[in-house]
């Protein structure tokens, strides 16, 4: 039996990993579970997986996490320090989940020799990507991709050397607004943004899917993940997402991992060890489909996926500050300050202002977040100069 934790236990990757782990009986023992705000549902997800400790984000919801935990013997923290500790209990694996930047320490905090830490929380990787890897290697860590899209190309790649890649694609289904013309994109509501045409996920990540700019955060992740240089990644439409990531070799052959869009398969492969997992998905039924599309992302339509892309070569810290102004943007697109329309504008305005300040990759966790600090400021002079904010 092997020890996992699973920091963002109470999400959308969090839920899908206990389904998974739950369709593998006695394969794993629970260690640690980590939530943000909801005491509740982590108390949930602590008795029902038989965890030994949940860990809370938000300190004031201590009370109420040992009420919900009650007499269930399970040991509990709350606050900062707590998720820290959390993370960094021994375990054989660990799931990266949390979403958002919020996700950076407790990642690195996660990193320990001989570990396998299976990475959902691209943020770690955009904003301080060149530092975790390199951490990564220097304690001896094992970095698992769990975005499907990058576990397709692990998969595809197949411990292949580098040098015989021509490329490397990832797919996008294009979102809800893949056939819509610029203006009524610009106008989008948040429930229109928020209904992605395959996955169900976590609010922030399927707004990001609706404009593309995910597609740009993955190619950074793919960037950093699999130490390939940007102008050998980019992205294609492929409505069914039936198709997750493709490896083009130096002789023109082409390996394309797929499955049924469903994360309970790139967990699966993530939580495997010698043998595949149960994950409950069947293989994709190609006759039943009928037919797989492709098409070339409109960057006119979708402009910040082009912003991405323009960040990835920068390198530094642009793609940290891209983090942050589209995180700045996408609440207030949530909480309905903004359009949709401006969420790209926010980000480029603030990529714009910030480079005039000479600022390098992030070499520490403490850089990067200073980096994302500054950007949220910058973010949040852009909204509040009046140029955005009218739908
Ligand atoms: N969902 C997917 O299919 C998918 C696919 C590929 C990659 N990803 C990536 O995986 C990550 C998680 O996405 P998601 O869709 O699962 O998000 P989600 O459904 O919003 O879940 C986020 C999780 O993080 C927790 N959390 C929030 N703030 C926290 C904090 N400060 N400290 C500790 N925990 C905190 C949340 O707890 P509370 O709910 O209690 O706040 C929740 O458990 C993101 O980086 C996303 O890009 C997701």
């Amino acid at each position: 039996m092997r020890t996992l934790s699973i920091l963002g236990a109470t999400g959308s990757i969090g839920r899908s990993t206990l389904e998974v782990v739950r369709a593998n009986p006695g394969q794993f023992r629970i260690i640690a579970v980590v939530g943000g705000h909801d005491a509740t549902a982590l108390a949930q997800a602590a008795v029902a997986a038989r965890a030994r400790f949940a860990a809370l984000a938000d300190p004031a919801g201590l009370g109420a996490l040992r009420a919900a935990l009650g007499s269930s013997g399970i040991a509990c923290g709350a606050g900062q320090q707590a998720v820290l500790d959390a993370a960094a209990m021994p375990t054989d694996l660990i799931v990266a989940g949390i979403s958002g930047i919020a996700g950076l320490k407790p990642t690195v905090a996660a990193l320990a020799p001989g570990r396998r830490i299976a990475l959902a929380n691209k943020e770690t990787l955009v904003c301080a990507g060149d530092f975790f890897m390199a951490e990564a290697r220097r304690l001896g860590t094992t970095i698992l991709p769990m975005d499907s899209e990058h576990n397709a190309v692990a998969q595809a790649l197949c411990g292949r050397s580098l040098a015989d890649v021509a490329r490397i694609t990832l797919t996008a289904s294009g979102g809800p607004f893949r056939t819509w013309d610029a203006e009524r994109i610009r106008k989008a509501r948040r429930e229109e943004a928020l209904t992605h045409p395959n996955y169900a996920m976590g609010a922030k990540i399927t707004v990001d899917s609706a404009g593309l700019v995910n597609k740009g955060l993955e190619l950074i992740e793919a960037h950093h993940i699999f130490g390939i240089e940007p102008d050998r990644l980019d992205a294609v439409i492929h409505p069914q997402q039936i198709v997750h990531g493709l490896v083009s070799f130096t002789d023109g052959s082409m390996i394309a991992g797929m499955a049924r869009p469903n994360m309970c398969v790139p967990i699966a492969d993530c939580l495997a060890a010698e043998r595949r997992l149960v994950s409950g998905v069947p293989a994709p039924d190609l006759a039943a489909l009928g037919g797989l599309g492709f098409e070339a992302p409109d960057l006119v339509r979708f402009p910040a996926l082009g912003l991405a892309m323009q960040a990835m070569r920068a390198g530094g810290h642009a793609t940290a500050v891209l983090n942050a102004a589209d995180e700045v943007a996408v609440e207030a697109f949530l909480a309905g300050a903004i359009c949709f329309g401006d969420i790209h504008r926010i980000i480029e305005e603030t990529l714009e202002v910030t480079a005039r300040d000479i600022m390098r990759s992030p070499s520490s966790v403490e850089e990067a977040l200073a980096i994302d600090h500054t950007a949220r400021i910058a973010a949040r002079g852009v909204m509040a100069s009046g140029r955005v904010g009218t739908a």
